[in-house]
């Protein structure tokens, strides 16, 4: 019998632990700040209602129609075509995702140890605040071996979770720890924006500068949109083929996309008024060291600092593990229906090689590193490979299929739940998935190369 998810709340929860990850907390804030501000805000939420939703709601029709892996699905449902191709190309998506992600996991355990044990807050010689979480950033992040051995125990945490199955791992884990960071971070959003000259960090997050859009800010969130609500590559596919017949797929994937947003813009309402109440828009805090910089500068303003920063990171370690989980998850699922392993050999034959891959990322950050491809650190190159090409292409592909390969019938027995939901809603999403999703992503996805 087929592994499920137990009860509604589960399904919601693990889909939820999924989507909301370091992308909504690390890597959006860093897209918000290199892409201007609030003008890539106005068309991320753009992105993720009029393209994200329809792509989830395909996902999530092909995987509950399917009821297999993401190769398995387009094979069971168009047997004898190279459909299955896309799934394919999900899944080698999914695993380059997976090597770079971990790493950023690492760093997230790393700096919950150094917030227990206080040597975050030490400071540095000779350097302000500000200076001083740059400095520890480089020590921990920037090095050579250190961060490797928390890469490593988070691949075995990962292992561990998905030895433990659909229903005992990833289901349980995410019913208890989502809601807590829910909570850490509505506590976090009050305290920076209580920060003195908070508010012109939430211009910076909420008032447009339309100026500032070009093809590349477009395809950037469209990108980030695709990569936070997990779509794309099959994992929600998969996923969905863990629902029971009678789930509710668009209320689930509204639940879903609200609170991965919602997840977002509380990270902006910490981070920016936090970055320009402290001063820190002319340091080089770019991208990848954002988070990692300006939240140690939030704890250290709070009383229990040590408590703060240990509880944050824990949480943001248990997103970030509800992420990875998913993602190991399409691959795992592939090789066990594919390959008829067993769960144990599939889990290891996907984490293992991670480990290989993940310590090539993470040393490709270390200051004079020669891993490097098109002048950018092998860590960007598969970023910006799986982000802002294989996932929008995934996206697409899964559209159409959706939309004009599997039969129309088909398509609105799921999206109405089996008749259960009103019918013109999802004649609606339909016609996006059909008719305004794949246009709008040809578009963005050409015009980011002219
Ligand atoms: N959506 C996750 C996040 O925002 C990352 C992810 C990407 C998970 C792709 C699954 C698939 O962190």
């Amino acid at each position: 019998m087929k592994a499920k998810f137990s009860s509604k709340i589960g399904i919601i929860a693990a889909t939820v632990g999924s989507a909301v990850g370091l992308g909504n907390i690390w890597r959006f804030p860093a897209e918000v700040q290199e892409n201007g501000g609030a003008a890539f805000l106005l068309i991320y939420i753009l992105c993720v209602f009029l393209l994200g939703v329809p792509v989830m709601l395909s996902e999530f029709s092909l995987g509950r129609a399917g009821g297999a892996d993401a190769v398995g699905t387009f094979r069971k449902l168009t047997p004898g075509k190279p459909w299955w191709l896309i799934g394919l190309l999900g899944i080698l998506a999914s695993y380059i995702i997976l090597c770079f992600y971990m790493v950023v996991a690492g760093w997230t355990l790393e700096y919950m140890i150094q917030s227990i044990t206080g040597n975050l807050y030490q400071p540095v010689d000779g350097t302000d605040t500000a200076g001083s979480f740059t400095a520890r950033m480089s020590q921990y992040i920037q090095s050579e071996n250190t961060p490797l051995i928390y890469i490593y125990i988070m691949i075995a945490l990962n292992l561990a979770i998905l030895l433990g199955g659909v229903k005992k791992g990833i289901e349980r884990i995410s019913n208890i720890l989502m809601p807590m960071l829910f909570l850490l971070l509505v506590i976090f959003c009050c305290v920076s924006l209580s920060l003195p000259g908070a508010s012109g960090g939430v211009t910076f997050f909420f008032e447009p500068d339309f100026s500032k859009i070009t093809p590349t800010v477009i395809i950037n969130a469209l990108g980030q949109a695709f990569f936070s609500l997990s779509l794309g590559m099959g994992v929600l596919i998969t996923y969905a083929s863990y629902f029971p017949k009678d789930s509710r797929l668009g209320r689930t994937a509204f639940t879903v996309s609200v609170l991965d947003l919602l997840v977002a813009l509380m990270m902006g309402l910490i981070i920016f008024p936090a970055v320009v109440s402290f001063g820190l828009e002319n340091e080089s805090l770019r991208g990848l060291t954002l988070v990692f910089v300006t939240l140690p500068e939030v704890f250290n303003q709070m009383e229990f600092t040590t408590l703060w920063s240990s509880l944050f990171f824990l949480t943001l370690a248990v997103a970030a593990i509800t992420s990875t989980i998913s993602i190991a998850e399409v691959s795992v699922a592939f090789f066990q229906d594919r390959f008829r392993m067993s769960r144990a050999k599939a889990c290891l034959c996907v984490l293992l090689p991670t480990v290989l891959f993940s310590t090539l990322c993470s040393r490709s950050l270390a200051a004079g590193s020669s891993l490097t491809v098109a002048e950018m650190t092998l860590f960007d190159f598969m970023d910006m490979l799986a982000t802002n090409v294989m996932l929008p292409i995934g996206s697409l592909l899964m559209c159409i299929y959706a939309g004009w390969v599997i039969p129309r019938r088909l398509m609105l027995s799921q999206l109405t739940d089996n008749g259960t939901i009103r019918s013109h809603i999802c004649t609606f999403i339909l016609f996006c998935i059909r008719y305004i999703a794949p246009p709008a992503i040809i578009a963005i996805f050409v015009s980011s190369f002219l």
